[in-house]
């Protein structure tokens, strides 16, 4: 896979202190995206964590490599920006668990010298590379038969406009087959980044053709937040944040991720 990404590093090494301030990120749960269940619920993680490798993809801080390590399994958490990776170092310590983080893009991981693992995870990540289906199969070759791989990205709806007709409000989506981009631009209108997006059933045979079963997608629902207060949803909301909490109205019509669980063979 040669993909020059290093740009990409300097962008997210830029916005790693707005994004660790911004969002707020639970340690003693498996999170899979804003304002969603964690694991508890959802219930996606291999039953046992004890002794087991764990590969995190895209980890920014590594809160659910944390929380892994915490019940007993042993992490590795990658990202391409070293700024990011800085917080979960930082966290780790605190939380007293040992968690190795690695500076790594995801296109050119080489984890050789760990062996295969037995979980690989990745959370709102493997959508800003630009090669999302041949990291999948990459990951996929770097788990043990049977292992798990476990990704959460963005639901091609969500790129839709959220627009009120008549006194109702609803998604004006122009083409799910070829799904509106995020991109982030710089004060001189230059792109510094994007995530795209893809229809689900795309996402599927990156799986498949990568030779993994799917087990299980989920479009999780957020959690009820207009009955919390903004406490209680730093302390029961997995993943939040201001912003997401401002998109609460769409999210409980529209999905914001997919996740894929999958087996390898
Ligand atoms: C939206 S953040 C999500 C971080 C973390 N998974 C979480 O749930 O908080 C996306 C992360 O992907 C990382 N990333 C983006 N492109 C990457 C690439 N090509 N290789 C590895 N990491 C990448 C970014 O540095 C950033 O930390």
């Amino acid at each position: 896979m040669k993909k020059d990404v290093k740009h990409l590093g300097d962008y997210w090494d830029s916005i790693a202190n707005i994004y660790n301030d911004a969002v707020t990120i639970s340690l003693d749960e498996f999170h899979y995206g804003p304002l969603v269940p964690g694991d508890s619920v959802l219930k996606l993680l291999p039953s046992e964590l004890n002794g087991k490798r764990c590969l995190e993809v895209g980890a920014g801080a590594g809160q659910n490599s944390i929380y892994l390590a915490k019940n007993g399994a042993s992490c590795i958490a990658t990202d391409i920006s070293d700024k990011q990776l800085e917080y979960g170092r930082i966290i780790s310590d605190e939380e007293n668990v040992d968690v190795e983080f690695k500076c790594a893009s995801m296109e050119e991981l080489n984890l050789e010298e760990y062996g295969e693992f037995d979980l690989i995870h990745s959370s709102y990540a493997i959508t800003f590379s630009p090669c999302p289906q041949d990291v999948i199969s990459h990951l996929s070759k770097m788990l043990k038969p049977g292992g798990t791989l476990l990704i959460s990205t963005g639901h091609p709806l969500f790129t839709g406009e959220w627009l009120e007709l008549d006194g109702e409000d609803g998604l004006f989506l122009t083409n799910y087959f070829e799904p509106e981009p995020d991109v982030r631009l710089d004060d001189d209108e230059n792109e510094r980044v994007r995530s795209n997006f893809y229809p689900i059933s795309e996402m599927a045979d990156w799986m498949f053709n990568a030779g993994l079963v799917i087990e299980r997608i989920q479009e999780p629902k957020p959690l009820a937040i207009e009955r919390m207060s903004p406490a209680q949803i730093k302390n029961n909301v997995p993943y939040s944040s201001k912003g997401w909490c401002e998109y609460y109205p769409q999210l409980k019509n529209v999905p914001a991720l997919v996740i894929f669980k999958c087996r390898k063979l």
